[in-house]
């Protein structure tokens, strides 16, 4: 089987490491780079995801690099394909994703600058909190064109939402189509119009309080695991989901999912980042796809994108 390329991942806590151990067992490209501030960290994960091939049966070598915050390390991350950013602060309990802004924004853009120095042709996948304000300052410190900066939020929501759903209803995940649209934050926008099991329409399945209690489950879904974490924020699924993007960029696959993407005119919306469904491949976003919607959840995905809007100009300062 032929590999190819290389992927770097920025951050080796959970969502990094988790991310890189993914994207190593998909066994397509050739190294996965790790790095992180924390002196040996990285390379002693590497060392133990790489000891894990002759078990599980893949080829993927595992790089770990520790970093400067002076940028001092980032050789290591040259010709990367993709960079993927998990690097900043989780929340804690009782915290929002925005509570972490001024931290997470001066980490965010002194890696992306580096990123932008490094690896200057990759494809950068945020996934920092607050996401959709730290995908935009990512493009800002990069300076690469909108379409190479995309962040990840709406596949793992999207995830979240088709497993409360398979969960009310006892059906496989597989036989669940669900859609989340908006911003990774108090404005996410479930569509439940595009929400069905086995091709039938959920509304014809559940009465409305019940769609809207899985509604409000989704747009809390990140909250109710760090409350029951206690320390530390999800992973297992936030990784699968960065993992899946990275891979429709370096298999140039054209697969069409939630992403936090810059909008353009779609759905009459311009000039902002913003959960959307996008055509995924290796110039990172091929381009926004629009989707149906009712009245109610446009003039909610436009919300969304004026709430967004106004942080985003925000952290061009931070
Ligand atoms: N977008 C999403 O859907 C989503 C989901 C879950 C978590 N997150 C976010 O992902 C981020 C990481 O979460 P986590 O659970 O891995 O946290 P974590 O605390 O386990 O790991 C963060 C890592 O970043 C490292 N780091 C800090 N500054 C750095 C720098 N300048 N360069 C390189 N590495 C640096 C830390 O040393 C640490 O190892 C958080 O901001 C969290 O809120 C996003």
């Amino acid at each position: 089987m032929a590999r190819k390329g290389k992927v770097t991942v920025v951050g080796a806590g959970f969502y990094g490491s988790t991310t890189a151990q993914r994207l190593a067992e998909y066994d397509i490209v050739e190294t996965v780079v790790l790095t992180d501030i924390i002196e040996g960290r990285p390379e002693g994960l590497a060392l133990d995801m790489n000891q894990s091939r002759p078990i599980e049966g893949f080829e993927t070598t595992v790089v770990g690099q520790t970093t400067g915050t002076d940028g001092s390390g980032y050789e290591a991350i040259a010709g990367s394909d993709v960079v993927v950013i998990t690097a900043g602060l989780p929340r804690k309990p009782g915290m929002s994703r925005m509570d972490l802004i001024e931290t997470n924004a001066s980490i965010v853009r002194s890696v992306a600058e580096s990123v932008a120095r490094h690896a200057p042709d990759a494809v950068v996948i945020v996934v920092s909190n607050p996401l959709d304000e730290m995908t935009a300052l990512a493009q800002i410190a990069t300076g690469f064109p909108k379409h190479r900066v995309l962040g990840q939020a709406g596949l793992l929501d999207t995830a979240r939402f088709t497993n409360s759903v398979a969960e009310r209803l006892c059906v496989p995940v597989g036989s669940v189509t669900t859609l989340t649209l908006g911003s990774h934050g108090d404005t996410m926008v479930p569509v439940p119009s595009r929400c069905s099991v086995d091709g039938k329409p959920l509304g014809d399945l559940l009465p409305p309080t019940d769609v809207d209690e899985l509604v409000e489950r989704t747009r809390n879904g990140g909250a109710e695991i760090v409350a029951l974490l206690k320390t530390g924020s999800a992973y297992y699924a936030p990784s699968a989901a960065a993992a899946r993007m990275a891979r429709a960029v370096m298999e140039d696959a054209g697969a069409v999912m939630p992403v936090c993407a810059w909008v353009d005119g779609e759905y009459g919306i311009s000039g902002v980042y913003l959960g959307v469904e996008a055509e995924i491949g290796l110039v990172g976003v091929r381009r926004v796809v629009e989707t149906d919607l009712t009245d109610s959840e446009r003039a909610a995905l436009e919300a969304a994108a004026e709430a967004v809007r106004a942080k985003q100009a925000d952290v061009q300062h931070l």
